[in-house]
């Protein structure tokens, strides 16, 4: 069985070819970096039109790249939310279409599914499982329960995760996306320099906050004047420990909930393009295993936006017999456990 994915939420144009077996046959990525990069951030309207003039081309030299034709494919799946709408339904829109020539059934994903299973592609990890969701608009705690049954543990109440370290490496003169510099600098810098806040830390349930975080690292900039190199790199590891630290005490609640509720073996998972980060990783690698956890980490070019997650979601609901409309509405917002319950006669 071969899946295609489309991937358009955000900044990236992703297509894929999947197979049932768990082989990513190809995985093909435009990033729209260069052309957001002098606005900072992402520019819905620029993202969109990068959409439209990329995808048919990936689509193309995905089924070429996995020696397949269109025909071949045994479902089309495409993200159909939550992100920014206008690259949501390009790429929503092109997968209809794909699947109304080809006769072939339609699956619209949710993006923050295919971040959730993208474990599964990469180590065949069993349901249940608790993921720690990480991205440039997420950050949540989610217990994964079956295919399409997902239960909201925590989120963000103001800024997202990877959010967070775009407006903080904004700050520190990083470039965007500012995970990846943070990260680069705080090899070489002095976490304990600059005391930095811990938002939520100590309290019940599994909230987080990053608002207050990102405000104390612009008054640390503003009362330090001009910063050296050294003082930059401390400072972007004081903001990375104070981030790791936060995750660290909610995720560990999570991991008592769901400790409480389901028999072992007990299984954590990190995604999203956060979950990139190796201090991060190697922080709740070591929580994990003190609280009985396994960490599972996919690699990064399955936590970064790309298509094979899509396309392997859509692998998983074919095989449950999951498949959608063609008047299937995208979505700007969709979470994760509002998917539709899935039919009564397939059972998780
Ligand atoms: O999942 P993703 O590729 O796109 C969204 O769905 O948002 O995540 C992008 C986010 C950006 O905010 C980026 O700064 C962050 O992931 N990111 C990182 C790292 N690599 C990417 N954050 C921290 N450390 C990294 N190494
Ligand atoms: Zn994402």
């Amino acid at each position: 069985m071969h899946v295609l994915g489309i991937e358009t939420s955000c900044d990236e144009t992703a297509a894929a070819v999947v197979s049932d077996d768990g082989v990513v046959r190809s995985s093909l990525i435009y990033s729209q970096l260069t052309d957001h990069q002098a606005y900072g951030g992402v520019v819905p309207e620029i993202a969109a039109r990068a959409h439209v003039e990329h995808l048919d081309g990936l689509v193309r030299d995905a089924l070429a790249q996995a020696d397949l034709a269109l025909s071949d494919m045994d479902a089309i799946a495409a993200t159909a939310g939550p992100g920014l709408i206008g690259g949501v339904l390009v790429g929503l829109v092109t997968g209809k279409a794909l699947a109304l020539a080809a006769g072939k059934p339609l699956i619209a994903v949710n993006h923050l599914e295919g971040h959730a299973l993208s474990a599964r592609l990469s180590d065949g990890i069993e349901f249940p499982f608790l993921v720690l969701l990480v991205t440039g608009g997420h950050c949540q705690l989610v217990e994964a329960l079956s295919l399409g049954q997902y239960r909201l543990l925590g989120t963000t109440i103001d800024d997202a995760v990877g959010e967070a370290f775009d407006k903080a490496a904004r700050l520190m003169g990083f470039g965007y996306p500012g995970g990846p510099e943070i990260e680069e600098a705080a090899l070489q810098g002095d976490p304990n320099r600059f005391p930095l806040p811990r938002p939520m830390s100590g309290r019940a349930g599994c909230d987080f906050s990053f608002s207050g975080l990102k405000t104390a690292v612009r008054r640390t900039v503003e009362q330090a004047g001009p910063m050296d190199v050294q003082a930059v790199k401390d400072l972007a590891a004081a903001f990375q420990s104070a981030v790791a630290d936060v995750l660290a005490d909610r995720t560990s609640n999570a991991m008592e909930i769901f400790t409480d509720r389901h028999a072992g073996p007990h299984r954590l998972v990190i995604a999203g393009g956060v979950a990139s980060n190796r201090a991060l990783a190697t922080r709740l690698g070591g929580l994990a295993q003190g609280q009985g956890f396994s960490l599972t980490v996919p690699p990064m070019e399955l936590c970064t936006d790309n298509a094979a997650m899509i396309a392997w979601a859509g692998v998983e609901r074919l095989q449950a017999g999951l498949t959608d409309d063609l008047d299937f509405l995208a979505r700007a917002r969709w979470l994760l456990d509002e998917l539709p319950p899935p039919p009564a006669t397939v059972v998780g």
